[in-house]
């Protein structure tokens, strides 16, 4: 922040992985934060400095910023947005269980809002949203605030540094002059801030969810069909993502995408291209690929283990719906370990972030990978770099068959063939003699 500027502040309402990157976030920018969530047990753990979740270099912050009294917690709305500049929004917008979103916590935010003094603050709502919705919000807050749509794109797993290297903001609101009310608060990062209308903004935000989605399921479809020619998707993939207008990142295949976002948004565009009467063709095929990755992990499985897995004790490498993170919402892991135990499959399976307590699973959990590995065979279903790290002869000597199915192709093809290890990726459908060959040609 400028040495002229005055630092604002700021209530974050909802401190779940949007709110604490927002509260982190906005406390590195030198802003003064005051945080609220609905739940009270999680609001006394934040001012113990216990973040909700877990994520490399939050808690250190979050306690940096207790101590130097930049961010404090409440558990009451009216105190949290009392006197505040901006009111950020960062609740959960679940789906309904026909694709739609459910909206009804950003509602309850903004109802409760109406009802308070708020002083002409700005409210920025950063919950992803249908369009239309920030209209509403506009309507029902007039003359008491302004109102302001502007999405977050960060990952989880490196939340805060995303929201403080953002490629672009985005800021959908009525002027721009109200708009640019939010976006002079990243002034100093020099990124495009993108003032657009409201609706424009929250179709931005789905339509950026939907596009990373969809080179999910693009990359494994290729990887799928690559499996059938005896090709290898890596280097095909590798090769199209060179080319500056398409891009290498999510370009990888494996087991599908998973985590709390792009299954939600994209079942939200369906819904609201339904009701708009429009196509939604290239949004649903994305999802139907998406759909149908894990059961052919499991396929893959059970090709390697001669037709069955009935008895069979598989072992399981990772829950988390990606690396970096304990978030397993709607991630494609846990589908998997259902469908393994609904084929009469034991299943122990071990993740280093989620304690197997916590999660209602048809499994035993392991304390480590090798332990997880005690077993007929081992699938890979989260990219954690510590599984690549593991000796392939100490993976051998666990695994009664030697089989192992990588669905996330993070393994060493190399390593696991001269283990003696039978080796499936997804779309890396090598033999020993083929890398041989490859290598020698
Ligand atoms: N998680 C992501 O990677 C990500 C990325 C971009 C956008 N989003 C969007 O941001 C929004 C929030 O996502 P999240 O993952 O942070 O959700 P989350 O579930 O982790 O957190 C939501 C928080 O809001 C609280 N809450 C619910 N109702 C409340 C109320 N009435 N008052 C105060 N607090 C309330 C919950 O207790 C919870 O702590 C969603 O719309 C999501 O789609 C998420």
């Amino acid at each position: 922040m400028s040495a002229t500027k005055k630092p604002k502040r700021v209530a974050i309402i909802g401190t779940g992985y949007v709110g604490m990157a927002c509260c982190i976030g906005f406390a590195e920018f030198g802003h003064q934060i005051v945080g609220y969530d609905i739940l009270p047990e999680r609001v006394r753990a934040l001012q113990a400095g216990i973040t909700p979740y877990r994520e490399a270099g939050i808690g250190e912050s979050l306690l940096t910023h207790l101590l130097n009294g930049r961010v404090s917690f409440v558990d009451d709305l009216p105190s949290a947005v009392s006197a505040a500049d901006f009111i950020i929004v960062a609740v959960g917008t679940p789906s309904h269980a026909d694709g739609s979103a459910d909206i009804t916590a950003v509602e309850n935010v903004v109802t409760a809002l109406t009802q308070m003094e708020l002083h002409g603050a700005t409210v920025v709502i950063r919950s992803t949203v249908p369009p239309g919705t920030s209209e509403w919000i506009a309507d029902a807050l007039r003359g008491n605030a302004h109102v302001v749509f502007a999405p977050e794109f960060l990952r989880e797993g490196s939340a805060v540094h995303d929201f403080l290297n953002p490629d672009r903001v985005v800021v959908g609101a009525e002027s721009r002059a109200i708009g640019m009310r939010y976006g002079d608060l990243f002034e100093h990062l020099s990124k495009p801030v993108l003032v657009m209308s409201l609706r424009n903004a929250e179709l931005a935000k789905g339509m950026s969810n939907a596009f990373l989605a969809m080179k999910i399921s693009f990359a494994n479809e290729v990887a799928n069909l690559c499996d059938d020619l005896d090709a290898d998707a890596l280097d095909v993939l590798e090769a199209v993502g060179y080319d500056k207008r398409i891009g290498r990142m999510f370009l990888q295949p494996g087991i599908g995408f998973g985590g709390p976002c792009f299954e939600k948004d994209l079942k939200s565009l369906i819904s609201v291209s339904k009701s708009a009467n429009a196509d939604s063709h290239m949004l649903s095929a994305t999802l139907h690929v998406n759909d149908r990755q894990p059961l052919r992990i499991v396929r893959t499985l059970i090709e390697e283990m001669g037709g069955s897995i009935d008895g069979a004790r598989i072992g399981v490498w990772g829950l988390a719906f990606k690396a970096g993170t304990d978030d397993v919402r709607d991630s494609l892991a846990l589908r998997i370990v259902e469908e393994l135990a609904s084929q009469g499959a034991e299943v122990v399976a071990y993740d280093p972030a989620i304690d197997g307590s916590a999660i209602n699973l048809p499994c035993t959990f392991a304390g480590s990978a090798l332990e997880a590995a005690e077993a007929d065979a081992l699938l890979v279903l989260t990219e954690w770099p510590q599984f690549r790290a593991v000796d392939a002869w100490a993976l051998a000597r666990r695994l009664r068959q030697k089989v192992v199915v990588d669905g996330r192709n993070i393994l060493d093809i190399d390593a696991m063939s001269a283990a003696g290890i039978r080796y499936r990726g997804v779309g890396r459908r090598r033999t020993a003699e083929s890398v041989e060959f490859a290598e020698a040609g």
